[in-house]
């Protein structure tokens, strides 16, 4: 039997934000969902979550996740008071209790296995998983022998200077034996720098203790303040630019681009410097995205170029051109070939095959048949001040440059608008449609005094 028990109830104090430190978002994902994922293919009996600092805040963010269990530490007295909090739930469990800390986010599920494999087959009491790192600052140091067998563990500020020497660190990743645990949990004491219950204590209380040391000590990095955050993010922002390499994805300034988890490409797509790609974002194969550009949970077609533009929660097909200096807001949906070119804004609004929207536009709320070719400067006046209406536009229509559409408004099919136009109602189908004022003309005309 396995329980696997995350500790999330501390406030994360270095942080120094209002937001809980298991919810700082790495790569579009928080902490504690990267934590719990790291151990989703061990199928526990038991899932606990340690919740305290804005606990409601915590679980509201997890909800979605079935079969996990809350439990609530407060106050938050230590990480060795948190899995106190643990002897009533698991009063009955007989098995193994992994222990995760919330704020260590970038550990492999393999390593986790090998942990339990190791912890199984050598009868220990508690393996936990360690380090050797050239700067340990700040981390618990494990005091172990040649057979890996430890006898303490002792917190950076805890102490003296040359067991600060010791560079082999505890992760706060642990495989206890939870009946042998729960006997030595209620005698912690708080005789330490931080006058709290610490969980490492207990590796001193049991026998025989011993660790694994991971082979790669990146993936262990604990998050305790944003520059840890910071470096965290650079690890998985280069695996997953890794990832989608050898998928088949150039790009060009690799350093420069962020992804999230969740985005997926096609093949042969280039990114140009300073790309960011957010959300659920899809992109097709062959496209040409950047420089500069930030696509946000869209979805984008097969050998599309987007330009120095925002995208997000927009659909553009196939063979589309996007930019320079476009944005596309949520509910943008182009068909395929569509060109929308610069200073260009596309809100809630659907354009068939075709269409070209190329200089200086607004349209929101609309919907555009095939091959419209909306003129420079075209703005479709949604807003009345209090409501949003509609503007529909038929297949091959042409706006002249500065026209305002005021909708609710209809043309229908291969209407031209001139240029300078300001509409108001509807136009039918095959008609030229003016409303602007006659032009005047004074010959020989000068200002007197
Ligand atoms: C802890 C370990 C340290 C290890 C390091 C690895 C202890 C005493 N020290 O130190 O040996 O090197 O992790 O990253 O365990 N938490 C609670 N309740 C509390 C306090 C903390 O749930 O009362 C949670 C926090 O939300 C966090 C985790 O426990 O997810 C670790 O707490 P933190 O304060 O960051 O411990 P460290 O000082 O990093
Ligand atoms: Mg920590």
């Amino acid at each position: 039997m396995l329980a696997v028990a995350v500790l999330a109830a501390g406030k994360g104090t270095r942080m120094k934000s209002d937001l809980p430190k298991v919810l700082q978002p790495l790569a579009g994902a928080t902490l504690v969902e990267r934590v719990l994922a790291s151990c989703n293919g061990l199928a526990p009996e038991r899932q606990i979550l340690i919740v305290g600092h804005q606990a409601e805040r915590v679980e509201h963010s997890l909800a979605h996740r079935s079969g996990l269990e809350f439990v609530l530490q407060q106050p938050q007295n230590g990480t060795g008071h948190a899995v106190q909090q643990l002897l009533k739930p698991l009063a009955d469990f007989d098995g193994e209790l992994l222990v995760l800390n919330g704020d260590v986010p970038l550990l492999r599920e393999q390593t986790i296995a090998d942990l339990l494999e190791r912890h199984r087959s050598s009868g220990a009491a508690v393996t936990l998983l360690t380090a050797r790192l050239s700067d340990p600052t700040g981390y618990g140091r494990v005091f172990a022998d040649s057979d890996a067998e430890v006898s303490a563990i002792v917190e950076h500020r805890d102490c003296n200077e040359v067991q600060r020497t010791n560079n082999l660190i505890n992760a706060g990743i642990y495989c206890f034996n939870w009946k042998q645990l729960a006997a030595v949990l209620p005698t912690l004491n708080a005789n330490n720098d931080q006058g709290e219950l610490y969980l490492t204590d207990t590796v001193a209380m049991l026998s025989p203790a011993m660790h694994l040391e991971v082979a790669d000590a990146e993936e262990i990095n604990g998050i305790n303040d944003r520059y840890q955050l910071s470096q965290c993010e650079a690890v998985i922002q280069e695996r997953l630019r890794r990832h989608w390499m050898a998928e088949g994805v150039s790009f060009v300034d690799p350093a420069s681009c962020t992804l999230s988890d969740a985005t997926r490409f096609g093949r042969d797509v280039v990114v140009e410097p300073q790309c960011h790609f957010r959300g659920n974002s899809v992109i097709g194969n062959g496209c040409r995205i950047g420089p500069g550009t930030l696509i946000d949970s869209a979805e984008i077609g097969d050998g599309v170029e987007i330009v120095y533009s925002v995208v997000r929660e927009a659909v553009v097909a196939s063979g589309c051109a996007i930019g320079p200096f476009a944005q596309l807001r949520p509910g943008a949906d182009l068909g395929e070939g569509c060109r929308v070119g610069n200073f260009v804004e596309i809100k809630k609004s659907s354009l068939a095959a075709g269409c070209k929207v190329n200089h200086l536009s607004y349209i929101g709320d609309a919907e555009l048949g095939v091959d419209v070719n909306v003129g420079a400067g075209t703005i479709t006046a949604n807003y009345d001040g209090v409501n949003k209406h509609r503007t529909v536009i038929g297949a091959g229509s042409k706006t002249g440059a500065n026209s305002v559409l005021v909708a609710p408004i209809q043309l229908g099919e291969n209407v031209t608008v001139g240029a300078g136009s300001t509409l108001t109602k509807d136009v039918p189908s095959g008609a030229l449609a003016l409303g602007r004022a006659k032009q005047l003309v004074k010959e020989n005309w000068q200002l007197h005094a």
